[in-house]
């Protein structure tokens, strides 16, 4: 059996790609495009895995889509693939109506004809998991309840907008055509290989570096924060287990405000590489211009996923953020590539500078 995974070279995908093979013997086909955000360093310590096979292209290119689900026969897919970043979203969103809305159709499209051929058990069994985000729902006022799956889409950000209207593409297929989907909803992800220009690992990467440690406007907005590694433990768990058709909000119990895990980052980093002056990290802190349409809060009640498929998160924000610096410290050559610009340069020499 095989599962096919896109943008498996992103932060949560890669997460998920070796989460899944150390527990499974299931085979991962991961189909990545390896923008900025997706890197094939990620996957180093899967060069010598046979059961991961590594292929370029995108969800958007329907005749490569089509081969792969002729050639592997997946009995899934979970789709990261994604436009992620909000504040590109706002400088840039065409990329973000592309990615996230027409590639994502083109995908489904070819889901529909690939399980319109299975047999009736496998298609029965067959699954696709969209991997979504909480931001679909808006924004959350300090007194209203956590986001339940049944809150009106409120999305305010060209990014939240596309990952909403992809959400009511895989909805549609699902009641149109009786693709057996699954759509999760999780709130701000930590750990391992994220890219730093979302805010844990721009805050210790800048901070390293000696750089102003920039905090949008008051920095009261609240995010609810959930380690990687729990995310990925609820996708297999909603991939396992979850009602086709039904959508499950993800998320850590763990709302903060931006100051706090900016502060909180700084002390672990002052205990664990303390600056060169003995002062603390926290002198680099900078209050600087607000996100327009920055959304105030998010909460998410996960009541539907604990009653029903009974996960719960297992790291706290305190350990979660501990073992995030220690990987960003153990790791500094992965920052220092992805921040140079090798990496990029990397990319054009092994797959041509047009891709
Ligand atoms: P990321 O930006 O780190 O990774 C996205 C990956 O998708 C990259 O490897 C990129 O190369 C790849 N990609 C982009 N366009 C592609 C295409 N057309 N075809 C194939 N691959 C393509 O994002 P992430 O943080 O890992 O997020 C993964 C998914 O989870 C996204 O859908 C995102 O909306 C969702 N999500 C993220 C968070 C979070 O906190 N990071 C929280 C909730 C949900
Ligand atoms: P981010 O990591 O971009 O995730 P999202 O916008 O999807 O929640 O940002 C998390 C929060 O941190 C958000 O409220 C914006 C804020 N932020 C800053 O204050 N400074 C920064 O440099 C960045 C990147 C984000």
């Amino acid at each position: 059996m095989t599962i096919l995974v896109t943008g498996g070279a992103g932060f949560i995908g890669s997460n998920f790609v070796y989460d899944w093979l150390a527990d499974r013997d299931e085979a991962v086909v991961n189909l990545d495009l390896l923008t900025y955000a997706g890197n094939r360093w990620n996957l180093n310590g899967l060069l010598d895995e046979p059961k991961h096979v590594f292929i370029h292209g995108s969800i958007g290119d329907a005749g490569l889509i089509s081969s792969l689900l002729d050639q592997y026969r997946p009995r899934a897919i979970i789709n990261f693939a994604a436009e992620s970043h909000v504040d590109r979203s706002i400088a840039g969103p065409a990329q973000f109506i592309t990615t996230n809305i027409i590639d994502l159709f083109q995908l489904l499209e070819c889901v529909r004809s690939y399980t319109k051929q299975l047999g009736e058990s496998n298609r029965d069994a067959f699954r696709f998991l969209q991997v979504s985000t909480d931001e679909v729902y808006g924004s959350l006022g300090a007194d209203e309840p956590a986001f339940s799956e049944t809150r009106r889409f409120e999305p305010n950000s060209p990014y939240s907008a596309s990952k909403a209207a992809g959400d009511h593409l895989v909805r549609a297929w699902h009641h149109t055509y009786g693709i057996n989907v699954l759509t999760t909803n999780c709130s701000n992800n930590y750990g391992p290989f994220q890219f730093p220009e979302k805010l844990i690992p721009l805050i210790i990467s800048n901070a390293l570096s000696g750089k102003n440690l920039p905090v949008y406007g008051d920095g009261k907005q609240v995010r609810d924060w959930l380690y990687v590694g729990d995310h990925c433990s609820a996708i297999i768990r909603v991939l396992d287990e979850g009602i086709p058709g039904k959508t499950y909000n993800i998320g850590g119990q763990c709302e903060k405000e931006n100051i706090d895990v900016v502060r909180t980052l700084c002390q672990l980093l002052d205990e664990l590489q303390p600056r060169s002056d003995g002062r603390s990290y926290a002198e680099q802190i900078s209050f600087v211009k607000d996100r327009p349409g920055h959304d105030r809060r998010y909460a998410v009640d996960t009541t539907r996923v604990e009653a029903e498929i009974g996960w719960r998160p297992s790291e706290t924000f305190e350990s979660g953020l501990r073992k995030t610096v220690d990987w960003y410290l153990k790791n500094a050559n992965w920052l220092d590539h992805v921040r140079s610009g090798a990496y990029r340069e990397w990319i054009d020499a092994q797959y041509g500078a047009a891709k």
